[in-house]
């Protein structure tokens, strides 16, 4: 495509184009958003491809190492973009953000000269301010301001919306005040900070009113919220479901990452009573061993978790959970990790996310003595995974024969297929029509595959017709 070019031969604002490739949590795909809005409103445009970019973002994650170190190899590759840039007298603006960016700040010029900006997460309503500083010096740009950046940072525009999709994350909750021994997340966020109601709800209208179906209310520490509530006072995670329920349109309604020790009587009661709240909830547990749990400063037991989950179970017999699970903590024995299986197999999860310990600079539990060898957390986590696939397996037989609601998403990658999501957040195929894209259908599952289960509507009304699909395909 031809470039507009201004004298100095450098792209006109209205050309500038940014690339945002995100690692880690869901906060980060909001933030990354949050960010695109922000430049969009500032005139640049967003492209799939980092090699047509005048800026890429590299907005990252320090949750283990893998990951932080994940973020030096990605700037090598940019770097080389940076130098092809040049020799086409084009200049390339790198930043890293996120988390690696609020953990390391200078350190990243350092490693890596190529970069322009480093930018924490509490400063993106500042970017195009700080990337026009860069184009004199790298810039460092890691405090925690005063101002709130939700304030600031650009709404996104309906057609930005309808091209995410029906399903959209809210940040409802920051930061962590929890300290778990093993987690950078209270540093590298900062404090527990919640939104208030009002404005939380009307970001939820704002994605309701184009198309938006499924809202999933996301913080790190979600279920500790306590935001400003209609009467001044501060409100619960329970009220801020009910009040987002209300809004029209709203079909779905989710919330991550809970900690256990912050499920009120209120949410879990919401979990009866509020029918758009999903049957299906992410609450980690880390560790089955009380000795693990009580190193890794979870301050809770594994009875008081299973009680948490019977009492889940009793608001809404059918929920689905899943949790994170982290083996290899120092000093974690082979008797602690049976305890951690004992659990598993208490609770039978629809599904988990598992890591093998990762000691983090800065945190308490990487200067415990007894770190252990990553050969014994390899076989722990061959394990667990069993354990994990056997009862996530499970779980999806159960589905087979049954039929659940499905809200589709997407198309599919075969050609009349359509993608969708049960309430308990499996991904189903069918064979329909795109203009359910959008809506929510009854589905019979037919089949349970690996990472997916397929299914036929159960209204014929709007089935798509195998003579209907052949004429489609010819
Ligand atoms: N090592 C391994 N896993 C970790 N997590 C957080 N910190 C670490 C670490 N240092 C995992 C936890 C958390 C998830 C987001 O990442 O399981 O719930
Ligand atoms: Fe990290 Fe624990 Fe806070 Fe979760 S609850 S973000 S694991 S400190």
């Amino acid at each position: 495509m031809a470039r507009n070019q201004d004298k100095a031969g450098t792209a006109t604002a209205d050309t500038r184009k940014f690339y945002v490739r995100s690692y880690g949590c869901q906060m980060n795909v909001y933030d990354a958003q949050r960010m695109a809005d922000t430049l969009a409103r500032d005139g640049m445009t967003e492209t799939e491809t980092p090699e047509t970019a005048d800026l890429i973002i590299l907005n990252t994650c320090h949750i283990r190492e893998k990951a932080a170190e994940k973020v030096y190899s990605e700037l090598g590759r940019m770097r080389v973009l940076k130098q092809q840039a040049a020799e086409q007298d084009r200049r390339l603006t790198i930043a890293v953000a996120g988390c690696v960016a609020q953990a390391e700040g200078a350190e990243i010029l350092r490693r890596a000269p190529a970069v322009d900006l480093v930018v924490g997460s509490q400063s993106y309503h500042k970017l195009p301010e700080l990337i026009a500083k860069a184009v004199n010096e790298p810039v460092v740009e890691t405090e925690f301001p005063v101002e709130d950046k939700f304030d600031q940072l650009a709404p996104p525009t309906k057609q930005a919306i309808r091209a995410r999709g029906v399903s959209a994350f809210v940040t409802v909750q920051e930061g962590c005040d929890k300290f778990c021994t093993f987690c950078v997340v209270p540093y590298t966020r900062g404090a527990e900070v919640s939104r208030p109601l009002a404005k939380i709800v009307a970001d939820v209208k704002r994605l309701a009113s184009a198309g938006v179906r499924e809202i999933t209310l996301i913080g790190q520490n979600v279920n500790a919220y306590h935001g400003e509530g209609p009467d001044g006072r501060p409100a619960s995670l329970a009220q801020l479901l009910y009040a987002v329920a209300e809004v029209p349109g709203v079909a779905r309604l989710r919330y991550t990452t809970s900690h256990p020790r912050d499920m009120g009587d209120d949410l879990i009661a919401a979990h009866r009573d509020l029918a758009a709240l999903m049957p299906q909830l992410h609450l980690p547990v880390q560790s089955g061993s009380d000795r693990i749990l009580a190193a890794m400063n979870r301050r809770h037991t594994h009875a008081d978790y299973l009680d948490v989950i019977a009492r889940l179970r009793d608001a809404c017999p059918d929920i689905a959970l899943t949790s994170d699970f982290i083996v290899g903590f120092p000093g974690e024995t082979e008797a602690d990790f049976r305890d951690t299986l004992k659990l598993i197999d208490a609770v039978r999860y629809s599904g988990a996310f598992y890591f093998k310990y990762s000691a983090r600079p800065g945190t308490p539990a990487a200067e415990l003595e007894d770190q252990i060898s990553e050969e014994e957390k390899s076989e722990r986590l061959a394990r667990l995974q069993d354990a994990i696939e056997r009862d996530r397996k499970a779980f999806n037989d159960l589905c087979r024969g049954r039929t659940v609601d499905v809200l589709f998403e997407k198309t599919g990658r075969l050609s009349g297929q359509i993608v969708g999501r049960t309430p308990y957040l499996q991904t189903v195929q069918v064979m329909a029509l795109e203009n359910l894209i959008g809506q929510i259908a009854p589905v019979t599952i037919t089949d349970v595959g690996t990472n997916s289960l397929f299914g036929a509507l159960a209204s014929p009304g709007n089935a798509r017709s195998e003579e209907l699909l052949e004429m489609q395909q010819a």
